[in-house]
């Protein structure tokens, strides 16, 4: 077996080099992965960033010896400042994102028997984060243009179990809120927005985040605004406010006093460490800067990359007025690269010295949920008639098609300057020339 790679391997390089010299062609024109130059060998701009501000505000936040929330000062300021930013009135610093979904949706009272209707495309956590408290996800198909939620298909997916809208706004793009809170006032619908990517996202001017009944971020280390693990719900109802505030501590009020018994239920430990506050503090002083240098850079980079046929950028609703670009989002079409299958393109884009990734897979065909609602806590909930009839509505076509087409940048990528830009849009470019010779090696 190892022979047989090994043999393999010295076979393909052999011609590749083969194919090379054939080709004529210089080494600057000829693809990294078939032995020619790479367009780029710099690296583009590493995540996270440290800055000396950031020692200095966790080591303070350590010497003090106050380290959870009800002794220091970190968490609460952390809190405040969100708020300010947001133009929102309550925000909750919770351990990460996931946990932030969660406190959120059990503020609104969702639970078994429940259904939240959500987009198939988005990161794992936020489909937890609805089974975590027995409720179904009922995924509602993605627009492939904007990579979102398709709002057109919402009103259809209501039943009278419907409790929540959690529309995702997936890299920074703002799903269509227009028509999703038009929707939700109509049916009587609470929205819960996962902002978890989009931090100073806005529509129409207004934050992300802020526009549904709840709001929630994720400060995760690969997050716009990193520090580690942490999370944020965002509202400005008092009453949703307590019930996620109390959730996230046991209970507690948002002083951290004893739990209100008029309103006190089961809760857990979701609360966020001083450090984490202290980090996210100094972290949110560069936080303008960066969003600004995505923004141009993401604008160059699509009048680029719409002259490549076969290389479409996620649009953005007219209503999406900011874009924090935690990736920035594409789809790509085959025929227009001489068939050459997705997988061989993002290796041969990669060799080129570009770090584009593969979007999300169908997440909602994916084992995880079949497991899931045979479980015996699913099974204690739901008939094997109400499970069979999730399967039938779970079919999102247009979802299936963005898993196999849509790609993305990082958003330290778009830190880098106009002309890595450039690169970019040159590797792609490099790469569809010799698209053919790529496929047949
Ligand atoms: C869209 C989305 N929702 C939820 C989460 C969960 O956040 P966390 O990882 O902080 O729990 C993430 C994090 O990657 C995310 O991207």
């Amino acid at each position: 077996m190892k022979q047989d790679l090994l043999r393999r391997t010295f076979v393909s390089a052999g011609s590749v080099a083969a194919i090379g010299a054939a080709s004529g062609r210089s080494a600057a024109a000829r693809p990294a992965l078939l032995g020619g130059d790479p367009v780029r060998t710099r690296p583009f701009p590493s995540w996270p960033q440290t800055r000396p501000e950031d020692e200095a505000s966790w080591v303070d936040a350590l010497r003090a010896c106050k380290w959870w929330r009800r002794e220091g000062h970190y968490v609460r300021d952390f809190e405040k400042t969100w708020a300010e930013r947001l133009g929102a009135r309550h925000v909750i610093a919770t351990a990460n994102g996931t946990s932030a979904l969660m406190a959120s949706l059990h503020a609104l009272e969702v639970g078994p028997k429940d259904e939240v209707l959500v987009g198939p495309y988005t990161f794992i956590a936020t489909i937890n984060a609805i089974l975590a408290l027995y409720a179904l996800p009922i995924f509602v198909d993605t627009d492939p243009a904007t990579h979102l939620l398709d709002a057109g298909k919402i009103e259809g997916a209501i039943t009278p179990r419907t409790r929540c809208i959690l529309p995702v706004h997936l890299g920074g793009n703002v799903a269509d809120m227009d028509a999703i809170l038009d929707i939700a006032s109509r049916r009587n619908v609470p929205v819960l927005e996962d902002a978890c990517q989009a931090h100073l996202s806005e529509w129409r001017g207004r934050k992300a985040g802020t526009l549904g009944q709840l709001g929630c971020f994720s400060f995760q280390k690969f997050k716009n605004l990193p520090g580690g693990e942490a999370g944020a719900v965002v509202t400005s109802d008092r009453s949703l406010h307590r019930h996620a505030y109390g959730f996230h501590s046991h209970y507690r009020s948002p002083d951290e006093t004893a739990p209100d018994p008029a309103i006190s239920r089961n809760g857990i430990n979701l609360r966020l460490a001083e450090f984490q506050a202290a980090l996210l503090l100094a972290q949110m002083k560069r936080l303008d800067e960066q969003m600004q240098r995505r923004e141009q850079n993401a604008e160059y980079l699509t009048a680029l990359l719409r002259e490549i046929p076969g290389i479409t950028p996620a649009r953005m609703h007219p209503g999406c007025t900011r874009n924090a670009y935690h990736l920035y989002m594409l789809r790509y079409d085959e025929a227009a690269f001489a068939g050459l299958p997705r997988s061989r393109f993002l290796e041969a884009v990669r060799a080129e010295g570009i770090p584009l990734g593969a979007g999300y897979g169908p997440l909602n065909r994916d084992p995880f949920l079949e497991n899931t609602l045979r479980s015996r806590n699913f099974r204690a909930i739901y008939t094997e008639k109400e499970i069979q009839q999730w399967r039938e509505r779970n079919q999102c076509p247009a979802n299936d098609r963005l898993a196999r087409e849509g790609m993305w940048l990082p958003q330290h990528v778009l830190l880098a300057g106009r002309s890595d830009m450039e690169e970019i849009a040159a590797a792609l470019r490099k790469v569809q020339q010799n698209a053919a010779g790529l496929r047949q090696t």
